[in-house]
């Protein structure tokens, strides 16, 4: 190839989709040329051993093992450990590394007097972001980019350890309750229900069927590759931010209604539905209207061109969850009506319309009675590990800032007159 005067090596455009990619990458780093991909479509920002997506097939792993087992056999933080570093821990692994998060899931009491200055209609994921970048102030150390693997270690585990306190006390000044502590001699979910649900003077037992249930949910959100807030995370680490700033900026991009707010909209939608009736094909048929199509919410997936495979763990989940519970959610009956009637409708087979993880996890959120503006909340504590991983990998690989490239469509050169 000639380009700008210089002659250019094609590379062999062969191998998988990664090794073709990665070939074109460095084409386009000799020669300079730009492609247009606004908001990051088909870029592939950065290669990565963590998250493993293959959305022709509907398949998902995290380093390499299933999301359907490690949903169904292991618990949150050894799926946490497993992103951060690589391997599933051993026995004497995992119990050094809960006995560290059990250390430090206190938090400064200076961090209550930013709490109270929140007024009590703050969103939650509001004060959870900007509690998490205020551990950048207690914690200064952590804007040093020099430092060891081993105090990089140590804001890691303040991380996991801290945002279920910070996250429960965002619902406490919600709802204008006083905040609980954190209970040490509970699991990380169960810490987490009690500092959430205990009210002063009354007694709060942990239901253990809720507390597995969330348990699942988180593992199921902890990483899912580049999207909107994981390469954010990636991005304000690349220019050595902290990685308080960094993840507290991660929360703020998930919080947007069309990344971690979709739930939300799904239960709203299937509570619409139901104040009109219940009746699902009407709505279907409002969706294939041309003219004025109605939204499908919880339906489709940028990536899933097939099932996204969280969603077929999810609706059991829910089905169990609501059993166990006794609960008869006539939404989940909805739900399900509108995924049987769409699955076997070819006008939503041909688009790839299925639900995806965001159409049955509002249901049990709300079968467990977490309130609905604290959905995203919960989506940010299951992502954490994940955008953990995705910032130390990316500080390992020793990446440069990344520095988006623009094509600039204004004005070549403009005359000025003065007025
Ligand atoms: C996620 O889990 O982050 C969502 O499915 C969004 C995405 O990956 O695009």
């Amino acid at each position: 190839l000639s380009y700008g005067g210089k002659d250019f090596e094609l590379p062999i455009v062969e191998g998988t989709e990664n090794e073709k990619a990665i070939d074109i990458a460095k084409l386009r780093a000799q020669t300079g040329l730009i492609t247009l991909d606004p908001g990051y479509k088909n870029t592939g920002s950065t290669t990565s051993s963590i998250t493993y997506l293959d959305g022709e097939n509907g398949i998902l792993k995290y380093r390499g093992y299933k999301i359907e087992d490690l949903a169904e056999k292991s618990s949150f933080l050894e799926v946490a450990y497993l992103l951060i570093y690589g391997d599933l821990p051993t026995q004497a692994q995992y119990e050094k590394f809960t006995s560290k998060i059990t250390t430090h899931t206190l938090v400064h009491e200076d961090i209550k007097k930013i709490l109270d200055g929140f007024p009590s209609n703050s969103h939650p994921m509001g004060v959870l972001s900007s509690l998490i970048c205020s551990l950048t102030a207690f914690y200064p150390e952590s804007l040093d980019p020099t430092r060891n693997e081993e105090a990089v270690n140590l804001s890691i585990i303040r991380l996991l350890a801290k945002i279920p306190t910070f996250a429960a006390w965002a619902f406490k000044n919600k709802v204008g309750h006083p905040v609980n502590y954190p209970d040490n001699s509970l699991d990380y979910c169960s810490n987490f229900l009690k500092m959430m649900f205990a009210l002063p003077a009354e007694r709060y037992d942990v239901d253990p069927v809720v507390a597995k249930a969330l348990d699942q949910l988180l593992i199921l959100h902890a990483d899912h590759e580049q999207n909107c807030s994981t390469s954010t995370v990636r991005i304000v680490g690349s220019s050595q931010a902290s990685i308080y700033a960094s993840i507290s900026a991660g929360i703020n991009a998930l919080w947007g209604p069309l990344h971690g707010g979709a739930n939300q909209a799904v239960i709203e939608m299937l509570e619409a539905i139901k104040a009109d009736g219940g009746d699902t094909k009407k709505y279907l048929d409002k969706a294939k209207d041309k003219n004025d199509p109605f939204r499908l919410m919880g339906f489709g997936h940028r990536v899933y061109k097939n099932f996204d495979p969280r969603a077929k763990i999810i609706k059991k989940a829910a089905d169990d969850v609501l059993a166990k519970l006794g609960i008869n959610d006539p939404i989940l009956t909805i739900a399900k009506e509108l995924e049987h009637a769409a699955l076997n409708d070819p006008y939503f087979v041909e688009r790839n319309l299925y639900p995806n993880v965001d159409f049955y996890s509002g249901i049990i959120y709300r079968a467990l009675g977490i309130p609905t503006d604290m959905f995203t909340v919960l989506f940010a504590i299951g992502r954490l590990p994940g955008w953990i991983a995705q910032w130390k990998e990316m500080r390992q690989n020793g990446e440069p800032i990344g520095r988006p490239r623009q094509i600039y469509t204004g004005e070549t050169d403009r005359e000025y007159v003065s007025m």
